[in-house]
């Protein structure tokens, strides 16, 4: 038995620190992004004074930067010896609705309230009586907004808070990671939620290069990675969508495969090798986060595209591709015994556009003669695995509401 656990402790030759390197952590040099950290301190600025503050939207891709500002902000603000705010971190992938949001700050700050079966209006009921005792301001701040499933409702009730709060506030934070996010709203959300607006582009190969290099010093043994090796990982994630996640993810994963072959220094060859699975997890994560419709879609293709032959598809040489009109029909009986009401074929036109931009399909207009003229789809991705990966999703939402059943 002793065997099995001899890698525990092992000194690995690659890593010094793997938690450096991980997702989750928040460097404390955020790079390129004091500008970006300074517009935030400066918005918050009057909720912390205890003036109603205008609210903030913060937008841009993934892996920009957002959530580290952001959370790295919240904590100089907790930190500050006087403040008349209170600052809330609400991550709306695990909060998703309204309800779930309004239970969140109270379970947070009025633990003892917070018992299961209380109402939406109680709740909001007790938050407001809660700010009115000390007239504070609470800054929520909802990381991942666009995923909560009533948005225009949370945005409507945490506005509409403070004309029912007598002194205090709310002041909201919203941090979304799509851009086209805007053109969903509802114009009256719209106007709420922009009211300062801070985008964070993405970022270039050389800033790219930097924060890998930072975190490199921290998470590897010294010199346990060719320069050459973190500069094509910065360039892979630059062309890709300057995303400093992904950068991340491809140097630490290469640092897994280095070690795992027991070399003591990660090389560019390392780095190719990882960026195919980075590119693979991140599509899951995508998934994962996609508004329930365009989930159903992509599981509808992936079922389609497992049953094969069954269906008519088209092949031109190593990719097939299905047709368009079968697909929606798969996405209705797919949505029906979910009991969701399936979205019409307008809206399913705009959401396949959708998920080609977002790169997780491609599709093209056949020509002439192919039942007259169609789009013909493909997932860009191994069917398989995103049924599966969708399923888990959908198991835990059906877990969460106790209700619905799963497709056939
Ligand atoms: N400017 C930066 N300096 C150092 N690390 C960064 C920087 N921007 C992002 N990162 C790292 O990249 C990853 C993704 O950043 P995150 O803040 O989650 O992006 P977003 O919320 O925009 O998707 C995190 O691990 C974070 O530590
Ligand atoms: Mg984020």
């Amino acid at each position: 038995m002793a065997e099995l656990f001899d890698d525990i402790f092992k000194e690995s030759k690659i890593f010094s620190n793997r938690e450096v390197l991980s997702p989750h952590y928040i460097p404390q040099n955020l790079l390129f992004r004091d500008k970006q950290i300074q517009e935030i301190a400066k918005y918050l600025t009057p909720s912390l004074k205890g003036e109603r503050g205008r609210n903030i939207f913060i937008y841009g891709k993934t892996g920009t930067g957002k959530t580290s500002c952001v959370k790295s902000v919240i904590d100089k603000v907790k930190n500050l010896p006087v403040s008349k705010a209170r600052i809330i971190y609400i991550n709306c992938r695990i909060y998703n609705s309204r309800y779930r949001v309004l239970y969140k700050i109270v379970s947070d700050y009025l633990p003892l309230y917070a018992k299961r079966g209380y109402g939406i209006v109680d709740i909001y009921e007790k938050i407001i009586n809660w700010i009115d005792e000390d007239g504070k301001i609470l800054v929520v701040v909802l990381d991942e907004v666009d995923i909560v499933k009533d948005l225009d409702d949370l945005i409507y009730t945490l506005t509409r808070a403070n004309s029912d709060i007598k002194s205090g506030g709310i002041t909201i934070v919203g941090v979304s990671n799509k851009v086209s996010f805007k053109d969903e709203l509802d114009p009256r959300s719209l106007s709420a939620l922009y009211e300062n607006e801070l985008v964070f582009p993405p970022y270039n190969s050389n800033e790219l290069s930097s924060i890998l290099k930072d975190r490199a010093e921290n998470g590897f043994r010294k010199d346990a990675i060719e320069p050459a090796a973190i500069n094509l990982a910065a360039a892979l994630a630059a062309k890709e969508s300057g995303d400093a996640r992904l950068a991340l993810k491809i140097m630490s994963k290469a640092g897994e495969l280095a070690e795992e072959k027991g070399a003591e220094i990660i090389t560019v060859h390392n780095i190719n090798e990882a960026a195919k699975y980075a590119e693979e997890e991140i599509a899951y994560d995508l998934i994962n986060t996609l508004p329930e419709h365009q989930r159903l879609i992509v599981y509808a293709i992936a079922l389609l595209s497992i049953q094969g032959s069954k269906y008519k598809r088209l092949s031109d040489g190593a990719d097939s591709y299905l047709f368009s009109g079968d697909i929606y029909d798969k996405y209705c009986s797919v949505s029906n015994s979910l009991q969701k009401e399936p979205k019409s074929s307008r809206w399913y036109r705009k959401y396949i556009a959708d998920l080609d931009m977002q790169g997780i399909i491609t599709s093209y207009e056949s020509g002439k003669g192919i039942r007259g003229h169609t789009k013909l789809i493909r997932l860009a991705y191994v069917p398989e695995k995103i049924k599966s990966t969708i399923e888990k999703a959908l198991y835990k939402e059906v877990g969460a509401d106790n209700e619905k059943v799963m497709p056939a």
